[in-house]
């Protein structure tokens, strides 16, 4: 037995289930492209710093979830826990906003050292979209419309909600903070080992606490939404009446605070039921107070991200899985020379060059013919070739279950004549 496995939490994606990726992908790309978001291809590695300033050191990502090494110049590292501090830093370092705004979305693997789940990895994939220099609600409003406009598509309009919450921005933030540091500490006695920990660190992560006997302590603790002034009231305001006009259902939450440090205004979350724990499906917010922490200059920044692996298990919760025939073979070549399979591969080459969009495979298993026969039959390939000792050529096409044989001339004209007959038949399947 194979005694090397992958690292715990990573896992690999096998043939079988790659077609339902690149058709999710696809999807993503369609929906990225319809909204006029241009793609960005990140690094995967960022320097921890990056991290510690967007995210903020007191998050569980940064003090506990990062995977940092030194690199050989002895340069603090890190694999990337999320894309949007990635992406706004290529933002910033590329002066992309520079009397410009910008829509972009990425994807690609993002890794954080939780423990393992149905739903939580350790490499995990995100599909991400940010908006920059854009300050209004509509553009949250356009951010939630994009990931509706996904699930619609998909079909989970009825899987998943959505949970939306304003943060307000810094000063008011501060004051709550504070609101709640005074109430916390004034009830200190029936705070868990956990929440004094956080009252020190995170206040605000208390009210994230599952602790049963803390909740009528969290239910009355002073609300974020009384400290907002009229400008973050009227933000949100406008955010929901867009909603209402788009018909988006959502519910106030105003617990919803998220798990990364710079969120400012606009916060929500797609949330699923069908999933158990992990039923977070996409996150995001706006984030207006970053590229200042970053460069000293305002840039209003909204996006969200949704979790590739855990959209995939609700589609397959829901039966909404992709048949995909692409990889089935068109021609399998199979053979019983003795010449190594050379004349087999010469053959399979001579027929992808002159029909192009064709999969054609050859038998090199190096069984015998009848085993090559039944190898092929299991491929459900749609003609199985075969080159006889006697020198001919024999085509058995497996739906008509017409067998022939022929020279090298006649099988192309033969194999010409099939390929026409599959476009007219079946002209927007898969298959050519
Ligand atoms: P996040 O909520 O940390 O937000 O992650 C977004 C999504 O990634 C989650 O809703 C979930 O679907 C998926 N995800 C997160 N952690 C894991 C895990 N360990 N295993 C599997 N899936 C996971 C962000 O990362 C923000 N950057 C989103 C954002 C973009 N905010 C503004 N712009």
């Amino acid at each position: 037995m194979n005694d090397i496995k992958s690292v715990r939490g990573m896992r690999d994606v096998l043939p079988d289930e790659t077609p339902q990726w690149q058709w999710l992908e696809a999807r993503f790309r369609q929906m990225a492209h319809r909204y006029g978001y241009q793609e960005m291809r990140l690094p995967l590695l960022e320097p921890v710093s990056l991290f510690e300033r967007a995210v903020g050191v007191s998050t569980d990502i940064v003090s506990k979830e990062m995977y940092n090494f030194r690199d050989k110049s002895g340069e603090n590292i890190t694999l990337r826990p999320e894309g949007t501090s990635g992406c706004l830093r290529a933002v910033l370092e590329n002066n992309m906003c520079y009397h410009k705004t910008q829509r972009l979305w990425y994807q690609g693997p993002m890794f954080r050292y939780e423990r393992p789940q149905k739903g939580r990895l350790r490499q995990f994939t995100q599909f991400g979209a940010e908006a920059f220099g854009m300050p209004g609600a509509d553009i949250d409003a356009e951010l939630i419309f994009m990931v509706r406009d996904l699930f619609t598509g998909l079909g989970l309009e009825n899987h998943v909600r959505l949970e939306i919450n304003s943060l307000g921005n810094s000063s008011e933030r501060q004051l709550h903070r504070q609101a709640l540091v005074n109430w916390f500490s004034h009830h200190q006695q029936l705070l868990d080992e956990d929440s004094k920990m956080r009252l020190a660190i995170n206040p605000l992560r208390i009210l994230d606490s599952k602790n049963p006997r803390l909740q009528t302590l969290i239910e009355q603790a002073p609300r974020l939404t009384d400290f907002l002034q009229q400008d973050s009231q009227q933000h949100f305001a406008t955010l929901c009446e867009l909603l209402d006009k788009a018909e988006i259902a959502y519910r106030i939450n105003p617990r919803l605070v998220r798990g990364l440090g710079y969120y400012s205004h606009t916060v929500f979350e797609w949330i699923t039921d069908d999933l158990g724990a992990q039923g977070t499906v996409c996150g995001g917010g706006r984030y207006d107070g970053l590229a200042e922490l970053f460069s000293g200059k305002p840039l209003p920044c909204c996006g969200f991200a949704i979790g590739i692996e855990r959209l995939l298990l609700l589609l397959a919760a829901t039966n909404r899985t992709v048949t995909d025939h692409r990889h089935v073979p068109d021609i399998v070549v199979t053979s019983e020379l003795s010449d190594g399979g050379i004349s087999a591969l010469l053959l399979a080459e001579q027929l992808r060059r002159r029909f192009t969009t064709l999969r054609v495979l050859t038998d090199s298993s190096g069984a015998r013919l009848k085993r090559q026969h039944q190898n092929a039959l299991n491929s459900q390939c749609r003609i199985i070739i075969t080159l006889n000792h006697d020198g001919h050529i024999r085509l058995w096409d497996l739906q008509s279950q017409q067998q022939s044989e022929t020279d090298n001339a006649g099988l192309m004209t033969m194999i010409a004549a099939r390929q026409q007959h599959w476009q007219k038949s079946t002209p927007n399947s898969d298959r050519p």
